[in-house]
C-alpha cells in the first residue's frame, strides 16, 4: 500500500495549487489528480449534489488504488468530508478556510473571507468561525463568477479584475488586515489580488498547511512511500486538458496528462 498514489480531486484546476504544495513537501509520493472541470463550479450546487460528485471522484481514485484522498476543494470539504470519512476507510484530508491563523494574527480584529456560496453557507464554516474567531469581525464575500474565469485561464482579464475590485474594496474600506482565500482556485489570482490590496493586508491560503497535514496523516498511518520507488504524477481531466497543462507549466515532462469522461 505504501507505494500506491495519493489521490487528489477538485472541481477543476484549482486544486493543482494544493498538488504543488504536496509535491514540494512529498516529492517521492506518486499522485493521481482528478480535475472535475465538467461540473465546476461546485460552489453553486446543493449539498446533496456536491456529495454525489465527491462520491464519484472518490470511487474513481479508489479504483485506481489510491491510499489516501485529498479533497482539494473548500466547497467539497465543507459539504462532504464528514460523509466521505463515514463511508470509506481510507484517510481523507480536507481544505478548510484558514480562519484560525488569520484570527490569531489579526490586529484590527477584522478578517475578510473570499469563498464560494457553498463554503460560506456550510455548517463546517460556521463552526470554524465560532470556535476559532471569537471577538473577530469576519467579512464574508461570495466570489461569484471567479471560478469559471479561472477555469478559462482568464486570470488577468479585465472582467476578473473588475469582479475582484467589487468583492475586495468593501472589505478594505471596512479595515480588514487579513484576507483568507477560501477556495483552492483563488491562489491563482494572488498576483492580481496583491496588486489591488494595500500592502499591510496579509493574504492567507491553506496550501502549505494541507501539505503538512497530508504528511502527518501518512506518517501516522504508516503509509509514506518506500524510498527509491519510481514516482508517477497523473492528471486526469473531464474537460479541456490544455488548460490544466497551462496551470502546471514548469513541472516538466514527468507529468502524465489525460482526458477521461468521468
Ligand atoms: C467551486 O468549484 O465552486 C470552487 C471550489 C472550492 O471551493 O475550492
Amino acid at each position: 500500500m505504501n507505494d500506491h498514489p495519493i489521490g487528489i480531486f477538485d472541481s477543476g484546476i484549482g486544486g493543482t495549487s494544493i498538488w504543488k504544495e504536496i509535491n514540494s513537501l512529498l516529492p517521492n509520493e506518486s499522485t493521481i489528480y482528478l480535475a472535475d472541470s465538467k461540473n465546476a463550479p461546485y460552489g453553486e450546487k446543493s449539498k446533496d449534489e456536491i456529495i454525489q460528485l465527491c462520491i464519484k471522484n472518490t470511487e474513481l481514485l479508489l479504483a485506481k488504488g489510491c491510499k489516501l484522498v485529498v479533497v482539494a476543494c473548500n466547497t467539497a470539504t465543507t459539504n462532504a468530508i464528514d460523509y466521505l470519512r463515514k463511508h470509506y476507510t481510507v484517510p481523507f484530508i480536507g481544505i478548510e478556510p484558514a480562519i484560525k491563523p488569520a484570527a490569531l494574527r489579526s490586529k484590527s480584529k477584522k478578517v475578510g473571507v473570499l469563498a464560494t456560496q457553498g463554503t460560506l453557507s456550510s455548517s463546517l464554516f460556521h463552526s470554524t468561525t465560532e470556535n476559532h474567531a471569537a471577538g473577530i469581525h469576519i467579512y464574508e464575500q461570495v466570489g461569484t463568477g471567479l471560478v469559471p474565469l479561472i477555469e478559462s485561464n482568464k486570470i488577468n482579464a479585465p472582467e476578473t479584475k473588475a469582479l475582484l475590485e467589487k468583492y475586495l474594496n468593501p472589505m478594505v474600506a471596512a479595515g480588514i488586515d487579513h484576507l483568507v482565500l477560501g477556495c483552492t482556485h483563488y491562489p491563482y489570482l494572488l498576483p492580481v489580488i496583491k496588486d489591488m490590496l494595500p500592502a499591510h493586508i496579509n493574504i492567507i491560503d491553506s496550501g502549505e498547511a494541507v501539505a503538512r497535514q497530508t504528511k502527518a496523516v501518512l506518517e501516522k498511518n504508516d503509509l509514506l512511500c518506500n524510498a527509491g520507488k519510481k514516482t508517477t504524477f497523473q492528471f486526469i481531466s473531464n474537460a479541456n486538458v490544455n488548460i490544466l497543462e497551462s496551470f502546471l507549466q514548469g513541472y516538466g515532462p514527468s507529468l502524465k496528462l489525460s482526458c477521461l469522461d468521468f
